[in-house]
């Protein structure tokens, strides 16, 4: 996404100052330094008045952002009786085959709308017994999040009706991951949006009918199960007065506008969506960031380092739109097999994302073959389970993964019984091409130094944590 203009300089100081901070820098470096801090007052006061350099400068002394901007948030405004009927819905634990489980129980509200514990992955079904499939995504933000398609890196295209065709159009280009950061060699078609960790649902409603029938999440049994359930519950008089006084005579219909309440609510409900984690609070020009955040910051954005903005988008969109730190797009990261989860006891089984098996339609394409989506950063640093196996737990561990996947993989994969790393041991291995090689950090080779050091990984981590909602400080 192309980098916000600077907003306006503020009226005052007049612009005068603004030149008089302006003409030192020309005379060099040092000069500048000098500059910096006999202007510090008030390029501390007006980062935004004061020239690049100057900026940095300022920058660094007192963490302020030296560009601040103005970000589009969605509109605060009471909940539709659409929306409030979704909230009763969403936190409803009779709607489960256990009667136990809501969505708020895999979507805490006091965790992001994450996972609410540490665990792999959660339990469900019947009998709360049956393990699930992967670890539950935050609800945060998703309002943005586009259809999925298949398209050129970096199109936000919709045109979700043709993917298949897309895809067997892209099945010729040999590496269909990008260059992340920009620089493309070739026309990539990679596919992009869509919900859950292989894009397989759509829309909000579409997608909620996933958990309800699944028979390891909340397990019901059948559409007209969940109507007799929604029927006798406290809330159907809010069916009957905003559907009419026919709708229970129609089973799929019920569930439909169950589902489409449940998503109302999460559109709607400002706790989805707040942007007011203190990087927010930074980019408004409200919060400072430590030395520590700053460096983080740097080293996330620097395309040859952690380049974590590669795929995790940090700056705001032209329009004024807070970062949602992922591209939507779709990578083979190669990440650990998970031997905790039931399903991988079956060595013969592979959660290989895009291409399968919990959705089908791509299942030829196996140029996809282990791709996930970039999930987004924010909150990252609350939750307790990372990747789209759980395969970790601390931003550490995942740092470490980064750091040393092709550097040091003896410390990531196990070793086989003739004592070889088996690398990428979560795909099989005519499917490893599809691991991403190119993008930095991964772009370094076995025994090369790993592109960021202890203290850069201690950096990167902090800032991380800026990405957290609900930031106490100024601004907020
Ligand atoms: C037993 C735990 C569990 C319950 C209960 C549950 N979910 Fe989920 N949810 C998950 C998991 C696991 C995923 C990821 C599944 C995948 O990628 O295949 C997920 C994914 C999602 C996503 C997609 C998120 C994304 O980033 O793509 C949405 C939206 C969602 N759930 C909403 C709901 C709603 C609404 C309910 C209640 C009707 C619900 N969930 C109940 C575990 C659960
Ligand atoms: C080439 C694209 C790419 C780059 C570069 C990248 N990531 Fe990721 N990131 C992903 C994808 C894809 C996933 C999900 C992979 C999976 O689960 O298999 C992910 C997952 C994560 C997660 C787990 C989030 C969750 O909810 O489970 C964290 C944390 C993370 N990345 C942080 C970083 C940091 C920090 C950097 C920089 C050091 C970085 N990423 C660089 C693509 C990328």
């Amino acid at each position: 996404m192309p980098e916000l203009p600077a907003s306006p300089t503020p009226s005052s100081p007049t612009p005068h100052a603004a030149a008089k901070c302006t003409r030192p820098v020309l005379r060099g470096a040092a000069v500048m330094v000098v500059a910096a801090f006999g202007c510090g007052a008030y390029a501390l006061a007006f980062p935004a008045a004061v020239p690049d350099t100057v900026g940095e400068a300022a920058e660094n002394l007192t963490g302020a952002n030296p560009h601040p901007v103005v970000l589009q948030r969605p509109p605060v405004a009471p909940l539709t009786a659409m929306a409030q009927l979704g909230k009763q819905l969403f936190f409803d634990p009779a709607l489960s085959g256990s009667g136990q489980q809501s969505c708020a129980s895999c979507h805490s509200p006091a965790h992001a709308y994450g996972p609410p514990n540490g665990l792999d992955v959660q339990q469900g079904g019947i009998a709360m017994n049956q393990q699930g499939h992967r670890p539950p995504p935050s609800l945060m933000y998703l309002y943005r999040q586009p259809n999925f398609s298949i398209g050129p890196d970096a199109s936000e295209s919709d045109d979700a009706a043709t993917v298949v065709q897309q895809a067997t159009a892209a099945a010729n280009v040999v590496k269909s991951q990008k260059v992340a950061g920009g620089a493309s060699t070739s026309v990539e078609m990679v596919p992009q949006g869509g919900l859950f960790w292989d894009g397989r649902a759509d829309t909000l409603q579409q997608q909620a009918y996933g958990p309800l029938l699944n028979p390891v999440e909340m397990a019901n049994t059948s559409i007209e199960q969940v109507s007799a359930k929604l029927e006798k519950s406290p809330y159907a008089k809010s069916f009957t007065q905003l559907f009419g006084s026919r709708i229970f005579n129609d089973p799929k219909m019920v569930v439909s506008e169950a589902m489409f309440a449940i998503s109302r609510y999460q559109v709607e409900d400002p706790s989805f969506h707040p942007y007011n984690s203190k990087y927010d609070r930074w980019l408004e020009g409200h919060a400072r960031l430590t030395q520590a955040e700053l460096r983080g910051m740097r080293l996330f954005n620097d395309p040859n380092k952690a380049n974590c903005a590669g795929c995790h988008v940090s700056k705001p969109g032209k329009d004024g739109l807070p970062p949602m730190f992922t591209d939507y797009q779709y990578e083979a990261l190669g990440v650990p097999r998970n031997h905790k989860l039931e399903q991988n006891q079956n060595p013969h089984f592979f959660d290989l994302g895009v291409c399968g098996p919990y959705r089908m339609d791509f299942k030829e394409q196996t140029q996809y073959c282990g791709m996930f989506l970039t999930p987004t950063l924010r909150n990252a640093a609350t939750r307790a389970v990372f990747f789209h196996n759980g395969i970790y737990h601390t931003l550490d561990q995942v740092m470490a993964f980064y750091n040393e996947r092709n550097t040091n993989p003896g410390k990531l994969y196990p070793h086989g019984p003739d004592g070889e790393i088996e690398k990428y041991d979560d795909i099989p291995a005519r499917f490893q091409k599809n691991v991403d090689v190119i993008d930095a950090p991964f772009d370094r080779k076995f025994g090369d130094k790993p592109a960021m050091t202890q203290s850069d990984i201690q950096d990167i981590i902090a800032f991380l944590k800026t990405l957290d909602d609900g930031y106490k400080g100024p601004g907020n």
